[in-house]
């Protein structure tokens, strides 16, 4: 079965969500690094402080500080996982890539879960996190549109991207995924 898997897709797409039901039936450790970020946030560290403002705007944390959290999870991890918002553009996939190679542990699969922008816009408008307003999600789009989106052509070469509709019910799609990755 496959223990290494990476998602990939726009705001709103549905990651955190499906992640979490693929984790739960597969024991999969599921390593989201907004979620770990807003944890930060939330327990008012100094690596908190630091991303608040930066995550209240829709932009990027910066590299350096994504890429201690991983390292700091992944490394003493034994078992699969499931990466849920990382890497965000080609310089942490690439450190990603150098790190998972010191760990003997590549990347088996990674699913781009695709949804147009409309959808995206109602699903995150109806949550209403702290970047959940209509000028920073559109804001979130246009970044995932420069700095992440060409991670599925670089993984698209490597023969691991999957795509998956992700319009539908939650559990349509997360039959979806699992015949994707099976
Ligand atoms: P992050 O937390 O990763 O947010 P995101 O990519 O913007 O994604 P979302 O959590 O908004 O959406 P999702 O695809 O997980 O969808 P979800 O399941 O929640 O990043 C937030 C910020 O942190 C970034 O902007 C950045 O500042 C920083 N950051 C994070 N990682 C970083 C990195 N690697 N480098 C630098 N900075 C980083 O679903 C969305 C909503 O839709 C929910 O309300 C859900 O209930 C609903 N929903 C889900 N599925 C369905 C369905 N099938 N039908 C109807 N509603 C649905």
């Amino acid at each position: 079965m496959t223990q290494r898997i990476l998602f990939l897709g726009p705001p709103g797409a549905g990651k955190g969500t499906q992640a979490q039901l693929l984790c739960a039936s597969r024991g999969l450790l599921h390593l989201s690094t907004g979620d770990l970020l807003r944890g930060e946030v939330k327990a008012g560290t100094a690596l908190g402080q630091e991303a608040e403002a930066v995550m209240a705007r829709g932009e990027l944390v910066s590299d350096q500080l994504v890429l201690a959290i991983v390292r700091g999870r992944l490394s003493g991890h034994q078992g699969g996982w499931l990466l849920d918002g990382f890497p965000r553009n080609l310089t942490q996939a690439e450190a990603l890539e150098t790190l998972l190679t010191e760990l003997a542990q590549p990347i088996e699969r990674v699913v781009l879960m695709e949804l147009d922008d409309d959808l995206l816009l109602q699903r995150l408008l109806g949550r209403g996190r702290a970047d959940d307003n209509e000028a920073v999600i559109r804001h979130r789009l246009s970044v995932y549109a420069e700095q992440t989106a060409p991670l599925i052509e670089h993984y698209n070469q490597q023969g691991l991207l999957v795509a998956v509709e992700s319009s539908g019910t939650v559990e349509a799609i997360a039959e979806r995924i699992s015949a994707a990755l099976d």
